[in-house]
């Protein structure tokens, strides 16, 4: 009897309904119409009161003071321009690093050298003690080799959290660098360091040379759906990235960008995201935390969601790479026969290059005029090459520069980003 009641329910509850269909729809349209109403009257509201807070009352709160730094009048520092590199490398890689940094010293400049934990303790000290043992680092004191290594996984955070800590670290050991330049042992300059100080010096000392682009579309779900886990900020060993079973929603909050992990930025723009007295740097650098390729896009997005830098980002990344084609996934190592395209290119640096490759000993002589061994050389070095002698072991003014075929390749290449890449379309969707 129960049961035949409960079937008798369920039929006569069933029926009525399949009847009035539309209700479902109709309720379901409704709830949609009030829920889009309600955004669009909180959206103003929102707006009013963001754009209230800009007009009329931010200087009753302490950001808009700590954000006078970044507002400085355009420089009025005639100066000449100083660069800080970090260079950076992996096991088996100190001899060729050491030949970036000779390729790429200039005594004004600051250069911090970082091996990661792969490399053995040994190969960090003979790194240190060569720095230790050259004469012109020694005097000059502008070379530092990181004691400290980290773990660093290819397109995990913990690579970017190693250049954050390079940067803290000639933030506080040197007030004197206005640009900040992140190479690898397996990069190589296409111009003399009088060549780029000199184009620098008559650009203005906000510009960033960071290439990018918003993520949209299918590659938003692609790059920002899954949650990876970089075992590298936990485990003392080195194991590759792996993704979660969960997937996150797209962010709101702000705008993802994507681009070269190789970068040019200034210092008030580093300032801003290392001392963290506005919140975003913080809150994107916990977010990239769980992010796929994380290096690739963590300034990026930092710099276009700021009013304050987005007009100063200029997308290039001053490098020649050349990537496989198809897939263009990997840039490939570059030979002889790239030689001309590099020239072409107008790049400050290219990568990447092969350990030893003759390619590089042709830079040297055509481009750099460096000897094996030696600095390339600039007005800065004033000695004698009488019996073989090196001219950089006696150092001169290093304010004067000595711009060659160099500096008018990259001026070219500046000129052109600079002016054509005009500021509204930094940072805009493509
Ligand atoms: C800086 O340079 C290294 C090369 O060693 C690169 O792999 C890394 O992703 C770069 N960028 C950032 C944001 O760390
Ligand atoms: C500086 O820039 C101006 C205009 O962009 C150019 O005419 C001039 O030649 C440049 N000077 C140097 C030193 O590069
Ligand atoms: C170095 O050169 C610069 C630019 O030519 C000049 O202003 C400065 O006085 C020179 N410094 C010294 C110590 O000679």
């Amino acid at each position: 009897m129960r049961r035949n009641g409960y079937h008798h329910h369920f039929h006569s509850g069933h029926r009525p309904f399949s009847d009035r269909r539309w209700i479902l729809p109709f309720f379901a349209s409704l709830l949609v119409s009030v829920t889009l109403l309600l955004a669009a009257l909180l959206g103003n509201f929102s707006y009013s009161y963001e754009r209230d807070l800009d007009e009329d009352s931010s200087e009753y709160f302490v950001e808009s003071d700590l954000n006078e730094v970044l507002r400085k009048p355009e420089d009025l520092k005639l100066e000449a321009p100083r660069i800080a590199y970090l260079i950076s490398g992996t096991k088996g890689d100190s001899q060729r690093l050491r030949r970036t940094l000779q390729a790429v010293y200039h005594p004004r400049n600051q250069y911090i050298l970082h091996l990661d934990l792969e490399a053995p303790p040994r190969e960090r000290i003979e790194l240190a003690t060569s720095v230790k043992s050259d004469p012109t680092f020694r005097e000059v004191e502008n070379v530092r080799v990181m004691a400290q290594s980290n773990l660093v996984t290819y397109k995990g955070p913990t690579m970017f959290a190693c250049t954050l800590q390079a940067v803290a670290i000639l933030l506080k050991e040197s007030v004197e660098w206005d640009w900040f330049i992140n190479l690898s042992a397996s990069d190589y300059p296409l111009v003399t360091q009088d060549d780029l100080l000199y184009v620098f010096s008559n650009l203005s000392r906000n510009i960033n040379f960071i290439e990018h682009t918003q993520v949209l579309g299918w590659k938003l779900n692609q790059r920002a759906k899954p949650i990876i886990i970089d075992p590298g900020l936990y485990l003392s060993k080195k194991y590759d990235i792996f993704w979660t079973s969960q997937r996150r929603s797209l962010p709101t909050s702000f705008k993802l960008f994507t681009g070269s992990a190789w970068v040019v930025l200034t210092r008030s723009f580093l300032e801003y995201c290392i001392w963290g007295w506005d919140n975003l740097p913080r809150t994107l650098l916990m977010y990239y935390a769980n992010f796929i390729s994380s290096p690739e896009g963590y300034f990026h997005t930092v710099i276009c969601n700021t009013d304050e830098f987005k007009s100063t980002a200029v997308s290039h990344d001053l490098h020649y790479i050349a990537w496989d084609s198809p897939p263009k996934q990997h840039p490939i190592s570059l030979s002889i026969k790239d030689f001309k395209n590099m020239v072409k290119s107008g790049a400050a640096f290219a990568r990447k290059f092969a350990k030893n490759d003759p390619v590089l000993d042709k830079i040297d002589k055509e481009l750099l005029g460096r000897s094996e061994g030696r600095f390339a050389p600039g007005a800065w070095c004033i000695g004698s090459s009488d019996n073989g002698g090196d001219i950089c072991s006696l150092r001169g003014n290093d304010s004067v520069f000595q711009p060659g075929p160099g500096a008018e390749r990259l001026q070219d290449l500046v000129q052109v980003l600079v002016l054509k890449d005009n500021q509204p379309k930094r940072c805009a969707a493509q």
